[in-house]
């Protein structure tokens, strides 16, 4: 297949081209886009066919569920009954990074929700997306747009990397400011919630009630029998090609422990990525070094999360080694998908 790329500016939206776009979703095709977390694969979640075809192209596993992204408030056609918490949600923090988990209407095919009775709804904070909904006239089911267990696309070159030949179209856009998915959040409990962290965080969450929780399969490895509320928790995710480890403790005895480590390796013969922070990455003088943004500035942490995971796929690296973030408030997401890119492989010092 012949993919079209174009590149936009939320600023400067073309509207030919987000028409273009928006009648390839209408009529059944696929379209990458941008989005303020990642960009997105979609698709016009209401058909069948089209849905099938994001599976496809990403390799995703069937039984994990897609979310489906609108543009305006209006989502009485696709889910049943929207509670005051998930109301209020949506008021303070949509358009925006969070998807909110509601029984589903028969609108909705179960491709689209792997058979579940609910399904996810968010309405994105970027231009383009939403231009692009409203251009589909329908809603667009969308999960990232990476091969599946790969890390989540957050800038237009590493959807071409991977879904170039496999889409439609792909419409890029400015950098992911997130850099992290949406939150994910369970309004059919009660008391709400949280299955995936995200930029809206919990401490942000319990502002409208104090109640809702972290579900705790989130931040502890999975054991065999588990069977999480979120299908897409089971998988590993977010890999880069090179095995990583996760070094956690006081930040000295880190960057001592990493600089020992690298030195082993490389009488092993192997070559070492380390992810490192603008404070520390001075601290290592051997090995592939790359800085995820400054401690004291954790919002860029997340931003730059994703593409400096991948920055290591073309450097023939053979172990990533990363240090560890406090879990509190986004640190919570960005520790979450480190703790799966490294299929929970965390030395505690
Ligand atoms: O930020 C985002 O949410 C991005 C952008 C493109 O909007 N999308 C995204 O989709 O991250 P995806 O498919 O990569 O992740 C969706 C997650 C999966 O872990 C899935 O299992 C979970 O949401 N999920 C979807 N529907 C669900 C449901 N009805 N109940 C529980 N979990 C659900
Ligand atoms: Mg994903």
């Amino acid at each position: 297949m012949k993919t079209k790329v174009v590149m936009l500016s939320e600023k400067t939206i073309d509207e030919n081209i987000i028409n273009e776009a928006g009648s390839i979703i209408k009529h059944g095709g696929l379209v990458a886009f941008p989005t303020e977390t990642v960009y997105g694969l979609g698709a016009n979640a209401l058909d069948v066919d089209a849905v099938t075809k994001i599976f496809v192209a990403k390799g995703r596993p069937q039984d994990n569920p897609l979310i489906i992204h609108v543009a305006d408030y209006d989502i009485e056609p696709y889910v049943k009954d929207v509670p005051l918490v998930a109301k209020e949600i949506m008021k303070r923090f949509w358009p925006g990074p969070i998807t909110i988990i509601l029984e589903k209407t028969d609108l909705v095919p179960g491709v689209t929700s792997a058979n579940l009775p609910t399904v996810g709804v968010r309405m994105p904070l970027n231009n383009i997306a939403r231009s692009l909904i409203r251009a589909a006239g329908v809603p667009i089911a969308a999960p990232s747009a990476n091969i599946s267990g790969r890390p989540s696309p957050t800038d237009m070159k590493s959807c071409v990397d991977d879904l170039n030949g496999k889409v439609d179209f792909i419409l890029g856009g400015e950098n992911s400011i997130f850099g992290v998915e949406s939150t994910i959040v369970d309004c059919t409990v009660s008391p709400v919630c949280i299955l995936r962290p995200g930029a809206i965080t919990l401490e942000m969450l319990k502002d409208v009630d104090n109640d809702i929780y972290i579900d705790p399969a989130v931040l502890s490895k999975p054991t065999g029998d588990f069977k999480p509320k979120a299908p897409g928790m089971k998988y590993r995710h977010y890999a880069p090609k090179a095995p990583v480890k996760i070094i956690d403790g006081d930040i000295n005895k880190v960057v001592a422990k990493i600089n020992e480590m690298v030195l082993n390796y490389i009488e092993q013969g192997k070559k070492v990525g380390i992810i490192a922070t603008d404070e520390t990455k001075e601290s290592y003088d051997k090995g592939t070094v790359a800085s995820l943004g400054a401690r004291s500035h954790i919002d860029d942490i997340s931003k730059n999360l994703f593409r400096v995971l991948r920055s290591f796929d073309n450097l023939d690296i053979d172990i990533i080694l990363c240090e560890a973030f406090e879990e509190i408030g986004v640190g919570t997401a960005i520790m979450n998908r480190l703790k799966k890119s490294a299929g929970f492989d965390i030395l505690k010092i």
